[in-house]
Formats: C-alpha cells, sequence, structure tokens
C-alpha cells in the first residue's frame, strides 16, 4: 500500500485558474551533435542504475549524456515544406499551470479504471486491495518502453468510453476556454491582429500575461475559434524503479507543428513517484526543470520547440501521466502533413 490517500488528500479542487509558471533554477544540458539511428521511440534505456536511491538530478545528466544527437525526424524537418500559419502569439508560447475541479473532472479515477479493464494484458493491482491507487500499479509488460506494450496502451485508451469521456470534458471546458481566453487576450492588446488582419505577434514581448479564466469567459466577446486536439489523448506509465527514460527531444521531430500546444498532467503524485516530465523554457534555452505539479493541475508549454524529457524512475512506485496537444485556431494548419512522420496522433476538431 501507498500513502496514497495522504498524497492526494490536497488535491486542488478549486475552479479553473490560469497561472504563469515561477522561475526556478536552471539545469542546462549540452548540444545534441551526433546522428541517431532510429527516432520511433520517445524512451531508452541506459547501463542499470548503481543506486536504487538515485535522484531525479542524476538521473537527469544521464539523459543528457545519451541524446547528444540529432534524430532523423530534425533531419526530414529541414526537408520538409511548412505549415501555412503564422506564428504563435508569445503568450501562447510561454509555460503556464491551469487548475481544475478535481471532483468535477475525476481523470484519477478514470485511469484507475482504465488499467482495471485492461486485465492482466499490462499489470495488476495489489492483491486484496479495497484502493487501487495508481503508483501501486504494477505493470507485467514493459508499458513505458515496449512499442508492443504502448500499443495495447493506446488501444486500451481509445476503447474506453468512460476515461475518454472524462477527457473530453477537461478539455471542452478547461483547456479550450484557457486557449480561447488568451487569444483574446491577444487581440484586445493587439488588435491589428483580430480577424487574421495580420501574423505578426512579437508586439507582445515576454509573454507577460497573467490571465484568469473561468468556463464563462469562453464565448462571451469576440468571434468563435477553433481548435484541434489530439484525440485519443496519450496516457504513459512508468514503473520503477528502472533505469528507462523518456529522451530529449521536441515534438516537431515527431510532425507536430508550431501551432499546437502541449498540456500536460501527472495522474500520480511527484511526492511518490519522485519522476516528472522536464522542460525547456524557452527553445534552446536548456534550462531544464520539472514539473513537479500535483494531480489536478495542467501544465502548458510550447513542446513543439521546447525540448523536454522523463528522467528514470528510481522509486518503486509507478508514474502515470496524461499528455496531449492542441492546434489552436488559424495558428495551426489541418491540411498540413509531416510525410516523414510514421504516425500521426488523432485529432478532433471544436470552435468555441
Ligand atoms: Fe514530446
Amino acid at each position: 500500500m501507498t500513502s496514497h490517500g495522504e498524497a492526494h488528500a490536497e488535491v486542488n479542487q478549486r475552479r479553473p485558474v490560469v497561472e504563469k509558471r515561477q522561475p526556478r533554477a536552471p539545469l542546462r544540458l549540452p548540444e545534441r551533435r551526433q546522428l541517431e539511428t532510429s527516432h520511433d521511440a520517445h524512451s531508452c534505456a541506459r547501463e542499470p542504475l548503481t543506486s536504487a536511491s538515485a535522484q531525479e538530478g542524476q538521473s537527469v545528466a544521464a539523459v543528457s549524456e545519451s541524446c547528444r544527437q540529432l534524430t532523423k525526424g530534425e533531419l526530414f524537418l529541414q526537408s520538409e515544406p511548412r505549415p501555412n500559419a503564422p506564428p504563435l502569439p508569445a503568450c501562447l508560447r510561454s509555460e503556464r499551470r491551469l487548475y481544475f475541479d478535481t471532483a468535477q473532472h475525476q481523470l484519477y479515477q478514470a485511469a484507475c479504471a482504465l488499467l482495471k479493464r485492461t486485465g492482466d494484458r499490462l499489470g495488476t493491482f495489489p492483491a486484496g486491495s479495497s484502493v487501487t491507487p495508481l503508483e501501486d500499479f504494477q505493470p507485467t509488460v514493459d508499458v513505458f518502453r515496449s512499442f508492443k506494450a504502448r500499443q495495447i496502451l493506446y488501444r486500451a485508451v481509445a476503447e474506453d468510453a468512460s476515461f475518454l469521456e472524462a477527457y473530453e470534458q477537461l478539455v471542452c471546458s478547461v483547456v479550450l476556454p484557457y486557449l480561447k481566453g488568451m487569444l483574446e487576450a491577444h487581440e484586445r492588446d493587439c488588435p491589428s491582429v483580430a480577424g487574421h488582419a495580420a501574423f505578426a505577434d512579437e508586439s507582445i514581448a515576454g509573454g507577460g500575461y497573467h490571465v484568469a479564466v473561468s468556463c464563462r469567459a469562453a464565448g462571451s466577446f469576440s468571434s468563435p475559434k477553433r481548435f484541434f486536439y489530439q484525440f485519443p489523448p496519450s496516457v504513459r506509465v512508468q514503473p520503477g524503479p528502472r533505469d528507462h527514460f523518456g529522451r530529449r527531444h521536441r515534438d516537431a521531430e515527431y510532425g507536430h507543428q508550431e501551432g499546437e500546444i502541449n498540456f500536460w498532467m501527472p495522474l500520480t503524485a511527484h511526492v511518490l513517484t519522485r519522476t516528472c516530465l522536464w522542460v525547456e523554457s524557452t527553445p534552446g534555452a536548456h534550462d531544464f526543470h520539472p514539473l513537479d505539479i500535483p494531480y489536478g493541475c495542467i501544465a502548458a508549454f510550447h513542446g513543439t520547440l521546447c525540448q523536454h524529457f522523463v528522467p528514470p524512475n528510481s522509486t518503486s512506485y509507478t508514474r502515470v501521466s496524461l499528455d496531449f496537444r492542441v492546434g489552436v485556431d488559424s495558428y495551426f494548419d489541418p491540411s498540413w502533413q509531416f510525410k516523414s512522420a510514421k504516425a500521426q496522433h488523432g485529432r478532433k476538431e471544436m470552435s468555441l
């Protein structure tokens, strides 16, 4: 048993609000400079950890050493045509955090039910337990690294109507209103861009917005906005203690375009798993920092261009997270395709 109840006792149940990330001490990583033979898997492995108590910061250094490479995706990016869309406003490219009501949006419970429904295809929960803390899920297959195992998880997510319903409710009542609010704030501050009259966005210095968004804000003014959200979302299951990590990359390597925003949220408690996504604040900054946010919080960042990775999970707990991307209005070109990508995320369109 984990201290699951305690870990989630402080779950936030506020209405959706948005805050800008507080700066923290950066961790710098070296440039990549060699060719990589394959970019199919996001995750990698290295030599076993010498100590099960290896700290997250030490693991980060190992990820750095293993990812000093230029991938096929980066090479293809240099030769393929780019999307026909203007650059995202700076306010949307900066990292932010959204909070949602965990009583209303029960993604944690939906994820538990999802993994239970997979039976023994992916793993099991402790026998005899009346509760099913996600952190105690014990994968029986290499669900973090194995392509075959990840396909099982992908299909399980795609076939789970309850989980998908919870996901779409979160997207449509929290995430898309946030994005619409940011677009409207951008138009108010820079009227020339309203109605797509102009593409230039750099007049807003530093993305210095602090925006509070509620569901009521959406639709209160301005024209409808089009959004293209990933469907189904990506669920990551990272058991520990293992030496596998998610390699450092930017999503442009995998066919995502600059008009998309990444959203990442933990479903397990960082205080237990001590593992989370690390991101840089701006493309090429290499000031990597952990998104050590609690359940009930969603991190928004521009993962198409900002590099990110996941260090090994050195604890005995399993980390589970949810991530997805949203294409934003006219900044997203739905007709564009990255021909070199082996697979593309499915998506749905919605106007708000
Ligand atoms: Fe990514």
